[in-house]
């Protein structure tokens, strides 16, 4: 059984006292019961990763960067390694964040060295995939996500596949308000879960969770967690308000 993961990716947003207020009333929130049963997970800006870590360390609420570099150390300016992130107590990090790929100019072959040293250095990659609206409109969905698993896992044996997440993210459904609607968004969960069973195995592919993000809201949450193939919810902007992220947690228990 896949349990649920909901992740609030906060993007560039917060500050250093908002953001601990924040993971503090998600820590506080009636989390108890629900965290047994999901996994929750906040992805703060790396510069107050630390301190969220901090205010996270008593509660169940895991903490992910929202981008890593794939070299260990070394010269390599601006940049975050996975070794850094483990040290101040991440536990996940977003690889391939549709805003990287599509504002900064990510391809594949960076996310795949990413998600690889990810999961080298101990951290659980979530792997991010999905179309942009001119590409669902000429019906390439499956082709891009394919592209996007296949060069985004390449070179990963099955014992490191086990320790990634992926989130389906239609770019056209981030922060637009249009939520792909339960069935869209299955119909691709099920296609990239097809494409894990045939790039691994069965079993593999069924343990692997795959969560849905994409303008998740506390009233949209529970239809897109009632599909078979919809594990969990990357949340953006409703992350950022503590009693819409505790109802969407709520949703996906
Ligand atoms: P919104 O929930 O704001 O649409 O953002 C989704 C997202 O990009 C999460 O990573």
């Amino acid at each position: 059984m896949r349990k649920p993961f909901v992740a609030g990716n906060w993007k560039m947003n917060t500050d250093g006292r908002s953001g601990v207020a924040l993971a503090q009333a998600i820590a506080s929130g009636s989390l108890q019961q629900a965290s047994r049963k999901v996994t929750v997970a906040v992805c703060p800006p790396f510069v107050y990763l630390q301190s969220v870590a901090m205010a996270l360390r008593a509660s169940s609420v895991a903490v992910g960067a929202q981008d890593i570099y794939f070299e260990s150390n070394g010269a390599f300016t601006g940049e975050v390694s996975a070794s850094m992130l483990k040290d101040i107590g991440c536990t996940y990090v977003l690889c391939g964040h549709s805003e990287r790929r599509h504002v900064i100019g990510e391809k594949d072959v960076l996310i795949n060295k990413k998600v690889a040293a990810a999961i080298v250095g101990g951290l659980l990659p979530i792997l991010c995939v999905g179309e942009l609206l001119g590409e669902r409109e000429e019906s390439k969905t499956e082709e891009v996500v394919t592209r996007q698993m296949k060069e985004g896992l390449v070179g990963l044996s099955d014992e490191k596949v086990a320790a990634v997440t992926i989130a389906y993210e239609p770019v056209w459904a981030i922060g637009t308000g249009r939520t792909a609607t339960p069935q869209q968004a299955q119909e691709v969960h099920n296609f990239i879960r097809n494409l894990l069973a045939e790039m691994y195995d069965t079993p593999l592919a069924e343990s692997i969770r795959i969560l849905y993000g994409g303008s998740v809201k506390p009233d949209n949450a529970a239809d897109l967690m009632g599909q078979q193939d919809i594990d969990g919810l990357l949340v953006g902007g409703a992350s950022l308000k503590a009693d819409d992220f505790l109802a969407i947690i709520r949703a996906a228990v």
